[in-house]
């Protein structure tokens, strides 16, 4: 059989069969010094936490020493991590407000030896209002990692912020104490709606807080190439970021939203899935736009 006479599901089972052979082989480089990264998008539901998560888990395996930081009070991050965020367990909340050093609340993810994770519990959901009239409020999370940093012997080559989505003061520590904000936006009807609100913040951040970040990605998540409305979303997508979006796009996949359900990344749970090809393949090409 040739490709040419091929059903369209023989087509894509070749298609992942070939990166999957090509993905055996990658190898990723690491960054010279640590690329602290904010996933950001005040839309909920668009796949900044499993995006945060699996890209953290694909560089990890492939050698990285890799920080996530858990942003949002649901804690969604840690889940699939396999770190526990009871109310019990000391997390982000208490080093940003309780000034609790960071590497005090640094756990080890389960699953892989690079990997480790700042927990998110529920007390950080009462965060946002604390932080309003509390001193430096918007740099709290970023003296934190800046100590950190300076404390740690093996510094992490990544630091991956998944942030809440809303762009109050927790996504405001975020975008303060990162280098880049990554955005995924999901392949849907009103995708872009509100972008422009997230550009905006950010390019409030560069003035008053934070002159070096900048937005160093947008990936496309949740992508049906069955549906005409995903390639329309994905062509607005790129003809609106051309140099920002990544070749990489993740599709939708049922492997990637089982998996929290077992404490595990789809890096974990099922690595050879469309899911997993995907995100592996946009965490290599996420390393390769950063080394200048
Ligand atoms: N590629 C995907 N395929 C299928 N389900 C996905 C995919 N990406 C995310 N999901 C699911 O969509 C929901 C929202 O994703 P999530 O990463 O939590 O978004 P956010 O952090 O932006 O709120 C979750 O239930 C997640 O499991
Ligand atoms: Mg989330």
């Amino acid at each position: 059989m040739t490709d040419n006479d091929a059903t369209p599901l023989a087509t894509e089972l070749m298609d992942l069969t070939r990166r999957r052979e090509i993905l055996r082989e990658a190898t990723a480089p690491l960054p010279p010094s640590t690329r602290i990264v904010a996933l950001s998008n005040q839309k909920g539901g668009v796949g900044k936490t499993t995006t945060a998560v699996n890209i953290a888990a694909a560089l990890a395996k492939l050698g990285a020493r890799v920080l996530v930081i858990d942003l949002d009070p649901q804690g969604n991050a840690s889940t699939a991590l396999g770190v526990e965020h009871t109310a019990k367990v000391q997390g982000v909340y208490e080093s940003i407000i309780g000034s609790v050093p960071l590497v005090d609340v640094v756990r080890q993810s389960p699953n892989n030896a690079n990997l480790t994770c700042v927990p998110a519990t529920i007390n950080l959901a009462g965060a946002e209002i604390e932080l309003v009239s509390a001193p430096a409020r918007e740099t709290r999370l970023k003296s934190a990692i800046e100590e950190y940093l300076a404390t740690v012997e093996d510094k992490p080559h990544y630091i991956f912020i998944d942030c809440p989505p809303s762009l109050g003061l927790l996504t405001l520590n975020a975008l303060t104490a990162a280098n880049e904000v990554f955005v995924p936006i999901q392949a849907e009807y009103y995708a872009l709606e509100g972008v422009t609100m997230l550009w905006d913040n950010i390019a409030m951040v560069q003035k008053f807080l934070n002159p070096r970040v900048s937005i160093t990605g947008v990936l496309l998540t949740m992508y049906d190439p069955r549906t005409n409305l995903s390639r329309e979303v994905a062509d607005e997508v790129k003809r609106h970021f051309p140099n920002l979006v990544f070749r990489s796009v993740i599709p939708r996949s049922v492997r990637v939203s089982e998996a929290p359900s077992y404490q595990q990344t789809v890096i974990d749970y099922d690595l050879d899935s469309a899911g997993g090809i995907a995100y592996r393949e946009a965490a290599i090409e996420f390393a390769e736009r950063g080394v200048y």
